[in-house]
């Protein structure tokens, strides 16, 4: 059961060994990468240390365009990019609570691929900035839709997956639905079924705020909804999202994109 590499609607889950990534870097020869990422407050620390290892293990050789959201613009340090590499710096308003800050990237996520996007990008990757690329991420996780399985989770049972489970939330996923509980630290795809996602976690949020409720684990929660419902065309291992204080990481052979530890509480407030 444990190590997969197929769906049960025949998605391929991506673990190494699957892909021959030289196939795959030739069939993505034109194609533009986006990736998306928030460093608002106290996350910009995470900053340059991101993208330093994105420029080492990102998609190398291909053409990339990191779309940048932070408050605090003139405090970036730009690392040394590779050619055909773009550096977007975004401005963007700092709310008080993370959670918030969080369920901001869903509004932002829903402009951009509706606006900008769709000219300048393929794909889009979205991911947390408290994290570095520690191993090869490249074109073998593109596809339409896809979704990264939470490394706490990878080895549970659905029922302890820590879905929405109040019926009053948008977020809710009834006992027995559900697949994998997925990350919301690392997902991607095509810009427009980007843009049907964060169209969809959005209008949940708004409607939860007027309930004045949250999902348990804000966009989180909503993304995972919005995947039981979409399946994703293709699922990531936890390779692809690893925390080295996590158990079981001897099942894990390329641990490819790593959390930073980090005071909570600290960074948070
Ligand atoms: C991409 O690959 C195709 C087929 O192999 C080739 O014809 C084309 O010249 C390549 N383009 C670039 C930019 O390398
Ligand atoms: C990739 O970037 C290079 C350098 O900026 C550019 O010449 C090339 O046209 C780009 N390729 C694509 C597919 O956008």
């Amino acid at each position: 059961m444990a190590l997969n590499v197929l769906t049960p609607w025949l998605a391929p889950i991506i673990w190494d060994g699957t892909y021959d990534i030289d196939i795959l870097d030739n069939q993505h020869n034109s194609t533009r990468i986006g990736l998306f990422v928030f460093a608002v407050k106290k996350y910009i620390r995470f900053l340059l240390p991101f993208l330093e290892s994105a420029e080492r293990y990102f998609m190398v050789g291909h053409n990339v365009t990191y779309y940048v959201f932070t408050d605090k613009v003139n405090e970036v340090v730009k690392p040394k990019m590779a050619d055909g590499h773009i550096l977007q710096l975004h401005d963007v308003v700092a709310d008080q609570r993370w959670q918030d800050v969080s369920m901001r990237r869903m509004e932002i996520l829903t402009v951009f691929t509706k606006e900008h996007m769709p000219n300048e990008i393929d794909y889009l990757v979205c991911a947390d900035v408290d994290m570095v690329f520690n191993d090869h991420v490249g074109v073998e996780i593109l596809g339409d839709l896809v979704a990264t399985i939470h490394p706490a989770y990878f080895l549970s049972e659905k029922g302890a997956f820590t879905y929405e489970r109040r019926p009053i939330s948008t977020a809710y996923i009834p006992h027995g639905h559900g697949d994998f509980y997925y990350m919301a630290a690392l997902y991607g795809g095509k810009v427009d079924e980007i843009y049907k996602l964060s169209m969809a976690c959005q209008k949940g949020i708004v409607e939860d705020k007027k309930k004045n409720i949250e999902a348990v684990w804000q966009e989180e929660s909503h993304l995972n909804r919005y995947l039981v419902y979409n399946k994703p065309t293709k699922v990531l291992s936890p390779e692809y999202l690893w925390d080295t204080i996590l158990p079981n990481g001897e099942l894990i052979k390329k641990k490819r994109f790593l959390a930073v530890h980090k005071n909570h509480k600290e960074v948070r407030n």
